[in-house]
C-alpha cells in the first residue's frame, strides 16, 4: 500500500540528517564542534523540574483539557499582558506539543489545497513543509542581509494575490538572528488593511533578544491584532526542548474551531508538564533563570561575531536575537553545502547549510551558539585556521 501523496515530498529533517552524521564521526573517535543544534545546553531550571516531579506525586497523571488547564492559560495571558503589553483572554490559549505542532495546528486549520501562503526566505522550514501537506502554494519573501533581515514590504506587496489567505511572520527568526522593527511591522499592517490575511506568528524566540532591542508581535499593531495568530513555546528560554510544550493564542472568532481541531490532533499536553510550564511562567520574574541564560548567549553571541569578522572570507552582521549567527561565506568562493562539507571533513566543525532554510540562504550557513563557550572559542580557532588555508589557497 502506498501512503498518501501528500506525504510524497517529505524528508526527514536535514538538521538531523547532518547531526547524526556528526555524531557518526565523533563515535569513530574524531573530535567534532558542533554547531548545529537549535538546543540551549542548559538544563531546564530546576524550579521547573521541581514543579512536574510534585504535579506527578500530587496525581496530575490524568487527561488534562485540549487547551490547558484554567491556571496554565491564565499563566500565558499574564505573561503576555506582563512582558509584551498585550491582553488576552485565557480562552483564547490552547496548548500545543511544542511550538511545532502548534504550527501545524494553525495551518491544518486554515489552509486549503491551491490557498497562497506567504513564508519568510530564508525560514526554519516546518512551515513550508506543512504548507505543502495542506496542498497550498509556498510563496516566500526574501529576508536579506543587504536590508538587516527586514521584510522588503515592495516585494510583500507584489507577492500578494486574492489567493493569499496565510502570512508567516518569525521574529527574531530561526535562521538569521533577525528582529524585525516596528515600522517594518507597521508596513506590513499598512498592506494588509483591507485584505482578508491571516498573520501567523512564530514568537518562539521573544524572549531572547540583545543589545537592548525588544522583540515586537504583530499583535501590538492595531490593524493586525484580530488577524494575528501567536505561536510560542518553552524551548528555547526555558530550555525545555524535550518537554514538548508550547501554545497558540488565537483571536476569539477562531478558537472553537482550533480547540475543537487541536482535540483530534494531539488530545491535550501532559498534566504534569502544563503544571510544570504554569511554574516556569508564574514565578520566573522570582527566579530570573530566562534572563541569566539570555545573558550568557549575549557574551557568546559578542565573541563569535568580534572572530568571525576578523577572518577575511567569512562576515555576519551582529544578530538581533535567538541563539543563531547567519554566516556569509560567499569569500570563500564555496557554495553553502560545499563550504559546510570542508569545515566538517577538514575542521571538524559542524554548522547547517543555510540553503536548508530557503534559497536565500546560499552563499551562508547557520551557525547555532547554544554551545558551550569553550565550544565556541575552540570553533572560532578552526575558523581562524579555516580562512588562513583559504588564504594560502589563493581565495
Ligand atoms: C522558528 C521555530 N519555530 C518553532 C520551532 C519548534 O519548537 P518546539 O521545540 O517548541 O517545537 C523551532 C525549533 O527550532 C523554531 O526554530
Amino acid at each position: 500500500m502506498k501512503t498518501a501523496d501528500r506525504l510524497e515530498s517529505l524528508q526527514l529533517s536535514k538538521i538531523r540528517m547532518l547531526s547524526a552524521k556528526v555524531a557518526e564521526m565523533q563515535a569513530q573517535g574524531r573530535e567534532m564542534h558542533m554547531f548545529t543544534l537549535g538546543q540551549p545546553d542548559f538544563p531546564t531550571p530546576s524550579y521547573i523540574s521541581e514543579a512536574c516531579k510534585k504535579a506527578i506525586d500530587d496525581g496530575y497523571t490524568t487527561y488534562p483539557d485540549y487547551s490547558g488547564t484554567p491556571a496554565f492559560r491564565q499563566a500565558v495571558c499574564d505573561k503576555y499582558e506582563r512582558e509584551n503589553g498585550l491582553k488576552f483572554d485565557e480562552q483564547q490559549v490552547i496548548s500545543t506539543c511544542g511550538a511545532a505542532q502548534a504550527a501545524y495546528l494553525v495551518l491544518t486549520s486554515f489552509l486549503n489545497p491551491g490557498d497562497e501562503v506567504l513564508i519568510p526566505n530564508p525560514m526554519y522550514n516546518i512551515y513550508e513543509k506543512i504548507a505543502e501537506i495542506c496542498g497550498a502554494v509556498v510563496k516566500t519573501y526574501a529576508l536579506k542581509e543587504e536590508n538587516d533581515f527586514q521584510i522588503d514590504l515592495a516585494e510583500l506587496e507584489k507577492l500578494i494575490t486574492p489567493k493569499t489567505k496565510m502570512m508567516v511572520i518569525c521574529s527574531p527568526n530561526n535562521p538569521i538572528g533577525g528582529v524585525l522593527t516596528r515600522e517594518n511591522l507597521e508596513g506590513v499592517a499598512k498592506i494588509m488593511e483591507n485584505k482578508d490575511i491571516i498573520i501567523c506568528s512564530d514568537e518562539i524566540y521573544e524572549r531572547l533578544v540583545y543589545d537592548g532591542v525588544k522583540a515586537v508581535s504583530p499583535a501590538l499593531i492595531p490593524s493586525l491584532r484580530e488577524k494575528t495568530i501567536i505561536i510560542n513555546g518553552f524551548s528555547k528560554a526555558f530550555s525545555m526542548t524535550g518537554w514538548r510544550a508550547g501554545y497558540v493564542i488565537t483571536p476569539m472568532q477562531y478558537q472553537e474551531k482550533l480547540y475543537i481541531h487541536c482535540g483530534f490532533q494531539i488530545s491535550g499536553i501532559p498534566a504534569f508538564v502544563l503544571e510544570a510550564c504554569t511554574t516556569a511562567l508564574n514565578d520566573e520574574p522570582k527566579y530570573n533563570t530566562v534572563e541569566k541564560m539570555r545573558g550568557e548567549f549575549e557574551k557568546r553571541r559578542n565573541y563569535m561575531v568580534e572572530e568571525i569578522n576578523k577572518t577575511k572570507h567569512f562576515s555576519c552582521l551582529m544578530p538581533k536575537g535567538a541563539f543563531y549567527i547567519f554566516m556569509n561565506i560567499k569569500k570563500t568562493g564555496m557554495t553553502s553545502a560545499e563550504c559546510i562539507d570542508w569545515l566538517i571533513v577538514n575542521y571538524g566543525v559542524a554548522m547547517v547549510t543555510g540553503t536548508i532554510f530557503g534559497s536565500e540562504g546560499e552563499g551562508f550557513v547557520r551557525i547555532s551558539y547554544a554551545a558551550s563557550m569553550d565550544e565556541i572559542k575552540a570553533g572560532c580557532k578552526l575558523l581562524h585556521e579555516a580562512d588562513a588555508a583559504l588564504e594560502a589557497m589563493g581565495k
